[in-house]
């Protein structure tokens, strides 16, 4: 709900400037408040005065204002505001913001803003596809704010036109949704294994996997920014979270995630099993490094690990739910079905090494959702950031 919400507006120097006032007058129907910043270049495009008056607040450019001297204060503005977003963001601004020049009231606003800040880039198709754009367009991502890509909207259709900022009414339905799910896990505590699991061989070998842990991770920031306390088991991973909410424990082998995963699972209101874990390790760890034969093969014995998502399927009790993914290559729903009953799940999510952009060691991926009750629902290729949070939006509303 946008209602009450405080929001900045950053208008930058692009033609779509002019849809600035529509979503200012979108913004103020839902009953938030809008306090507009415009860089230098803005104002070429769209004139303060329609801005000031569609907002009913004095535009915001210079560091001082012009009547009477005094200095406006990016700190407090960023301090202000509920949300920040910046429609339309040209390539250059991206990349001041994705590289800290500071040289317009905008842009140190933006560093000052400790609210979440939601970013919808407008410039032509080459502009947008140059990789100095691209680069500067993860940078931002990675810092967390929420990039309101072209194409997100349901009527936009693939590449035509990418590059060309999203509609208002879309823009504002995403903030308008942002506020919406803001809490939906309040008081909740989720558990979330992430990542790989090493088995040791020796002192310096180990049978691991390409899982990176950022779906993992992604779900985590998500669980947390809803208001969950998060305890986020995590494998070998170079990862780090930033958000208070996540309390992390390191494993590196399968049979220690297990530990941890049902020491926490008991006091907590979900799990989300995300972690790629080997199913077997080898059944003698060497002490010391296993020398080359000088001739013939060797053999080693691998014995089962501990199947995590089952033992807390297990220990589940009434209104705890436990969330799995499923990575098949043949026959995935049926698998996924399978995989769903004998673990307990209350569903799982699905995705396909087939799909272009879904899996292991991409930012992006693309996944189905399968409930208990037998209802799939498939999802568009997404940042790993959106699928976690569609994921948040279905293990949200089974702990309502
Ligand atoms: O059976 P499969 O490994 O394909 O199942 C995948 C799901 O089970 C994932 O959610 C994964 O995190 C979980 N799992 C687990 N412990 C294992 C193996 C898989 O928790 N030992």
């Amino acid at each position: 709900m946008l209602k009450g919400k405080k929001i900045i507006l950053g208008i930058t120097g692009s033609i779509a400037a002019y849809k600035a006032a529509y979503i200012i007058r979108a913004l103020v129907k839902k009953g938030a408040e809008v306090q507009v910043v415009i860089t230098p270049g803005g104002k070429e495009f769209i004139t303060p005065i329609t801005l000031s008056a569609l907002s009913s607040n004095p535009v915001i450019s210079e560091f001082f204002s012009n009547r009477d001297g005094s200095w406006h204060s990016h700190v407090d503005l960023g301090l202000w505001a509920d949300a920040m977003l910046i429609a339309p963001a040209t390539a250059s601004s991206i990349g001041k913001m994705a590289n800290g020049i500071a040289d317009n009231m905008l842009i140190t606003t933006y560093l000052s803003c400790k609210a979440p800040v939601f970013i919808a880039p407008a410039m032509d198709l080459d502009m947008f596809a140059h990789p100095s754009t691209q680069q500067n367009i993860e940078k931002l991502r990675s810092f967390g704010n929420h990039i309101i890509e072209p194409g997100e909207g349901e009527l936009a259709s693939h590449l035509v036109g990418k590059g060309r900022m999203e509609e208002p009414d879309v823009i504002v339905g995403v903030l308008d949704r942002y506020f919406d799910g803001l809490g939906s896990l309040t008081q909740k505590k989720i558990v979330i294994t992430a990542g790989p699991t090493y088995e040791k061989i020796d002192p310096v070998r180990f049978i691991g996997n390409y899982s990176s842990g950022k779906m993992g991770f992604a779900l985590a920031e998500a669980c947390a920014v809803q208001g969950a306390q998060v305890t986020l088991i995590a494998g070998p991973v170079s990862l780090s979270t930033t958000h208070p909410g996540i309390r992390r424990i390191d494993v590196e082998s399968a049979e220690e995630m297990y530990q941890a995963a049902v020491r926490t699972f008991p006091d907590s209101d979900a799990a989300i099993l995300c972690a790629a874990v080997a199913d077997y390790r080898p059944e003698v760890q060497s002490d010391e490094k296993i020398k080359r034969e000088k001739t013939g093969d060797i053999t080693m014995h691998l014995v089962p690990n501990p199947d995590i998502a089952a033992a807390l399927g297990k220990m589940k009790q009434a209104g705890q739910r436990l969330v799995g993914f499923a990575l098949e290559t043949t026959n995935e729903v049926a698998h996924a079905t399978e995989k769903l009953e004998r673990k307990n799940l209350d569903f799982i999510v699905l995705n396909s090494l087939k799909d272009k952009g879904a899996g292991f060691r991409c930012d992006t991926n693309k996944v189905s959702i399968l409930e208990a009750n037998g209802k799939l629902t498939e999802y568009p290729v997404k940042p790993k950031n959106e699928v976690a949070g569609d994921i948040v939006e279905k293990l949200a509303s089974l702990l309502k």
